[in-house]
């Protein structure tokens, strides 16, 4: 038995559908004692991404399905996570071993097509990379990242929220600028290589 089957037998132990939608709640229900906010949030930035989506001509139901998966991953315990990432091939670095919490988006995206069938590799990548972007990020990728952080997880309302919200006005660039800028300036355990990266794009300079 692996890891990835303790994983499984543990927090996936649904029968699926085959509906993604049902699916993905099958699994939050199962997860509720320990996860309670988990369809909420997902549920939430599902739709806040479709919202985005349409706003700004891209694919809404990707979108939708990004958001819907994003956080999936997270039902990966923190103590597991490292050993589960190297069973399954997954790439570790070292501000991910430091902050394995950093991992939950590449476990999402390992979820989303092992467990829920997701093929659409545009699909995936906005998922991989919802936490902080990376280098020139695709529009979807921006907008599932954004919807996230507009339907934050954390009590009350996010401090960023009102300029958030004034930047998508301008445009899905300038919201995803000033986003980074927020992100890489704040109070973070370790600035993930994909933060530095993206924020060297848009802000020319790495150092911090
Ligand atoms: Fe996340
Ligand atoms: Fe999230």
């Amino acid at each position: 038995m692996t890891l990835y089957d303790d994983v499984k037998n543990s927090y996936f132990n649904v029968s699926l559908t085959g509906d993604l939608f049902e699916d993905v709640k099958r699994v939050c229900d199962a997860n509720q004692g320990t996860h309670a906010y988990l369809w909420g949030h997902l549920l939430d930035v599902a739709n806040e991404a479709k919202n985005l989506a349409k706003r700004f001509g891209l694919d809404e139901a990707a979108a939708f399905t990004g958001g819907l998966l994003h956080d999936i991953g997270g039902l990966v315990p923190e103590q597991q996570r490292v050993a589960l990432a190297e069973e399954l091939g997954i790439d570790v670095l070292p501000e991910e071993r430091l902050v394995p919490m950093l991992l939950h988006g590449k476990f999402s995206a390992y979820f989303a097509a092992d467990i829920f069938g997701v093929t659409a590799p545009e699909i995936l990548t906005a998922i991989t990379y919802h936490t902080t972007l990376h280098a020139n990020p695709t529009d979807l990728e921006k907008v599932v990242c954004l919807a996230d952080k507009v339907k934050w997880d954390g009590e009350g309302t996010p401090p960023y929220l009102t300029d958030l919200l004034r930047a998508f006005d301008q445009s899905l660039e300038v919201a995803t600028q000033y986003f980074i800028a927020e992100l890489f300036d704040s109070d973070l355990l370790v600035v993930h290589p994909w933060l530095r990266e993206v924020y060297g794009v848009y802000f020319d300079k790495t150092s911090r």
